[in-house]
């Protein structure tokens, strides 16, 4: 199965069009820090930027001047790049800043371990450029994939695995997400809504990731391989492959597993002070479709560290979110109607492979809801108890019912992009009729609003 869409030829093999937006990030590092050339830069034999200029605006006009820029990857250096100190500093800041870090870290960390992985890291000087500069130019990439680096090389370490095992999970982890330094800077980090061409060219940065990594370090293959697969799905709903089960690697699983977790803890649960603990409710649900083995055993190792009183909610604002929980409750029933229909009528017989990714998240969906063991009429009526006798012992769980919900919903919402931009592109089959048919019942669907007192508390901001 190829990795990337041989329809994409910025992204090819053999394309340098990348490093046209990784020059725009150059120049912007430079203004704060030296980034200059080490060799000259030779053009129709003559030296067009000499040794020791800087990668400034009228470098890049030279460089850059033509469809193709000219590869300089190998050509500069920084002034002052990441070393082994500055990213152990940063790691220890990453755990002592935040106590559901530091209270995982001081139950389950090796401290040594993460040392001997900072150190091989630190001594591939191709990587520690690119890494440098997506810690000044994207920092909350680099938090992220430091929280999956420190993540990963823990994890493996309770799963007893090797010393190699360990240092290329780490080494995976912390630069999974350089690609995004090689496509268009205003796509990074935007809230706003790409149309199929955009989306596509944000989501090729799995692949440059994989080809920038595979130039600038060497690296085994089975990293460069993850890096490419770390946004692919166990059940073909991811990118840009639409890889399933086994035929994602092994590495390439625990990826996908770590940016998950580091994606819901960061949106659902950091903002809220909670512990790691609670993502159990999370992964359970996500657990069947998406993570595999890793995190049954996530969840045995959360288990052991004590469950957190912590509450979002002051108790004369519970009828609220007991109210919001039902109005969840009775969306998220009418959209599976909808979804669970769509996918009977769109059947299994068509062949096309984009259609069954869609019916995929459609089964994903269903799944959670199973999974998560309280979206249903019996939690309902539990909560009907739980508001008219004021049972605060259930408080707390009403809130993780909330955040869950939220989960599903994001995940309902992602279908509904999904099949957009499946009807974006021109396809007068069966199939897209029925889904466009699908996709307007979804969107008469009343999504529910925020109650105005709610909107204060990090728990309703919550997406
Ligand atoms: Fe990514």
């Amino acid at each position: 199965m190829p990795i990337i869409d041989a329809s994409m030829p910025e992204f090819s093999r053999d394309s340098l069009n990348y490093l046209t937006y990784f020059a725009e990030h150059l120049v912007q590092f430079n203004r704060d820090s030296p980034v200059t050339f080490k060799r000259p830069i030779v053009i129709n034999g003559k030296a067009a930027i000499k040794a020791g200029e800087r990668f400034d605006a009228g470098a890049v006009s030279i460089v850059c001047a033509d469809d193709t820029p000219v590869d300089y990857l190998d050509a500069i250096a920084l002034a002052r790049p990441l070393s082994t100190e500055l990213i152990l500093a940063d790691f220890t800041a990453l755990i002592d800043d935040d106590p559901a870090i530091a209270e995982f870290a001081g139950k389950y960390g090796d401290l040594p371990e993460l040392k001997r992985c900072i150190a091989q890291v630190a001594s591939m000087s191709g990587l520690m450029l690119q890494l440098t500069v997506l810690k000044q130019q994207l920092p909350a990439v680099y938090q992220q994939a430091l929280l999956c680096a420190w993540l990963g090389a823990t994890l493996m370490g309770l799963l007893k695995r090797g010393a190699s095992d360990v240092l290329n999970i780490f080494i995976a982890a912390i630069s999974h997400d350089i690609g995004l330094l090689h496509v268009p800077m205003g796509f990074v980090n935007s809230d706003r809504s790409f149309n199929y061409r955009q989306l596509r060219v944000l989501r090729a940065h799995s692949v440059v990731g994989f080809y920038v990594l595979k130039r600038v370090a060497s690296l085994p293959d089975e990293v460069l391989r993850a890096v490419a697969e770390h946004h692919e799905n166990l059940d073909g709903t991811g990118y840009p492959a639409g890889k399933v089960g086994n035929t994602i690697s092994r590495l390439g699983q625990c990826l996908i597993f770590l940016d998950a977790i580091n994606a819901i803890y960061t949106k659902r649960l950091k903002p809220g002070k909670r512990p790691l603990r609670d993502l159990i409710p999370m992964i359970q649900m996500n657990g069947h479709s998406r993570f595999g083995v890793l995190g049954k055993k996530c969840i045995e190792w959360l288990k052991v560290l004590p469950a957190s009183p912590v509450r979002a909610v002051p108790n004369i604002l519970m009828p609220l979110l007991i109210e919001a929980v039902r109005q969840r409750n009775t969306y998220i029933g009418g959209c599976v109607d909808v979804i669970d229909q769509l996918a009977k009528d769109v059947g299994f017989r068509h062949g096309d492979q984009r259609v069954f990714a869609l019916q995929n998240s459609i089964i994903h969906i269903n799944i959670s809801i199973t999974q998560s063991g309280i979206i249903n009429s019996a939690y309902m009526r539990w909560l009907e108890q739980v508001e008219t006798e004021a049972l605060e012992h259930a408080y707390r769980e009403v809130e993780d019912v909330f955040l869950m919900m939220q989960e599903v919903i994001y995940h309902i919402g992602k279908l509904h992009h999904q099949i957009e931009i499946f009807l974006s592109t021109p396809c007068d089959s069966d199939e897209a009729f029925k889904l466009k048919k699908g996709l307007e019942r979804l969107e008469r669907i009343h999504q529910p609003k925020i109650p105005p007192h709610l909107k204060v508390l990090w728990i309703a901001n919550v997406k």
